[in-house]
């Protein structure tokens, strides 16, 4: 049996029951699932919606390799991390194996936000500085400690930042401070970095952490340019702080070519904490925070213990193995690759045919569509991009829209998702941006190209002539390669997955 209760009166008792501040997608006109299988789900008529967004379900909804793992177990034992078990260690052994050797301890939690929640306590004891540099519009968790680091949040409530917190411009190459024309973005948006931690030295202060995910994803879709990510290590380092890299939404191979997202930026850069969740578990409550043996030790000397009552369980860690099988046995990350190319070729042809489109930037299964009213000003698509995920939602597509202006659809599908539901979903896309257009009379124009996303006109100035079939066809992502990543080998950098 998939329901208890009438939509109506799953809705009413939602109501009555479950906090306001919980929110529900499609506030509108929400959706109730009731079962879900690879990158589909079903609601309760047995309607099928195209997952687009869902991360979570990292190698698809409800996986059977993943259920057998966690029933297996769950039928054996599970107990806390106080007893010896191979599980724990095996799945630590695994996961170490993904990263560069100096990240070797881990860390077990139950959400991406215990996990920042530790990353932070670690950074603090290891030198005994307290004040942290976070990203504009950065989201990296619920809890309190996160709030204050988290200005996607804190900036929208009636909370303020507090003094040992320090905001750095997020480092967006399409509507940040240095932009795509900028000569070296990346130095430029480091020294705002490296200004912060000038002015805190200078009022006294000292800091414990630098923390970014490598790509933001509430933020927008934001892929740093390279080289930044080395030249703030830099700076923090040199000010006696840690960099945490927040792979929470980014890690297990979503990029396609490497593992872990900060791989990408190349092997020189590696950060001394990496945070982990969501995709972790598929779904089951599984985090982690990864980090060096010396800030390990740090961190026990302090004479504390860490106990976390279900970090590490064997079923949690059962289920954490499992996937790491299934990314690998069902080549999840040549999949992102594949699809994700294809993908980001699809939507930069409807760039060149839209309008409305602004900028098509990602790698691999992590892209962001920023829908703009005009090409000159950037000015955010807030309400079309509102307009948009609704009508693909009744076309049985499920995408959404973030970003401080709400503006950029975000794909961020299970990993195996296919070409022919890239297709399926950008077909219905291409629908709905030309009836938004015709509607607001605007019409596609031929001179676009993808390798220029500031010369679309606007669309009083646009051409009459329809598209013609030259639209171009690009060999790969132009937001790959104007961020100048290393996205040309599909490997992980420094250790095999297999142990
Ligand atoms: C980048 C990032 N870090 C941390 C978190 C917090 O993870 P959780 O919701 O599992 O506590 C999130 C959640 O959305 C996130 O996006």
């Amino acid at each position: 049996m998939c329901e208890l209760y009438s939509k109506q009166d799953t809705l009413a008792l939602r109501r009555k029951h479950i906090a306001p501040s919980c929110k529900v997608f499609f506030a509108a006109d929400p959706i109730k699932i009731v079962r879900a299988q690879g990158q589909y789900m079903f609601d309760e008529k047995g309607e099928q919606y195209l997952d687009c967004i869902n991360n979570v379900a990292h190698v698809g909804h409800c996986h059977p390799e993943v259920v057998k793992a966690a029933q297996k177990q769950m039928e054996l034992l599970n107990t806390n991390s106080r007893f010896l078990h191979d599980n724990i260690v095996e799945y630590a052994k695994r996961l170490s194996a993904t990263l560069p050797d100096r990240l070797s301890v881990c860390y077990f939690t139950n959400s991406g936000s215990e996990a920042n929640d530790l990353a932070l306590r670690l950074a603090r004891q290891f030198r005994g500085h307290q004040d942290v540099i976070t990203l504009d519009h950065a989201y990296h968790g619920h809890l309190s400690s996160l709030i204050e680091i988290s200005p996607y949040k804190f900036q929208k409530g009636k909370d303020v930042k507090k003094e040992f917190v320090h905001v750095a411009p997020a480092p967006d190459i399409y509507r940040g401070k240095y932009r795509e024309d900028h000569t070296d973005p990346a130095s430029a948006y480091a020294d705002e970095v490296k200004k912060i931690i000038d002015e805190a030295h200078n009022s006294g202060r000292k800091i414990a952490a630098f923390i970014a995910e490598s790509m933001q994803s509430c933020g927008g879709q934001i892929i740093p340019p390279a080289g930044y990510f080395q030249k703030v290590a830099e700076y923090v380092h040199g000010a006696g702080g840690v960099f945490i890299a927040d792979e929470v939404q980014v890690g297990f191979g979503r990029v396609g070519t490497h593992f872990w997202s900060f791989q990408m930026f190349g092997e020189d850069f590696v950060p001394d904490i990496v945070t982990m969740g969501k995709p972790m578990g598929n779904g089951h409550p599984v985090a982690c925070v990864v980090t060096t043996k010396e800030i390990a030790e740090a961190f026990s000397s302090s004479g504390m213990e860490y106990f976390n009552t279900y970090g590490g369980n064997p079923v949690s860690s059962a289920v954490g193995l499992a996937i790491l099988d299934v990314i690998e046995n069902e080549d999840l990350q040549g999949n992102a690759t594949r699809v994700g190319n294809y993908l980001t070729k699809l939507l930069n042809k409807q760039k060149a045919k839209h309008t409305l489109i602004g900028d098509i930037r990602g790698v691999g299964l992590f892209i962001g569509i920023d829908l703009v009213k005009d090409h000159q000003e950037r000015t955010p698509a807030t309400a079309e991009a509102q307009h948009i995920i609704y009508k693909m939602k009744e076309k049985r597509v499920l995408l959404s829209a973030d970003g401080p202006h709400r503006n950029v659809l975000k794909i961020k599908p299970p990993m195996c998702f296919t070409e022919e539901n890239a297709k399926f979903m950008v077909d219905q896309l291409d629908e709905i941006l030309t009836g938004l257009e015709e509607a607001v009379g605007a019409k596609t124009e031929s001179v676009i190209s993808e390798d220029t996303p500031c010369r679309t006109k606007m669309p009083e100035e646009a051409h009459s002539e329809p598209l013609s079939d030259g639209s171009p066809d690009p060999k790969e992502n132009p937001s790959r390669k104007r961020n100048g990543l290393c996205t040309d080998k599909h490997s992980l950098l420094s250790k095999r997955l297999k142990t």
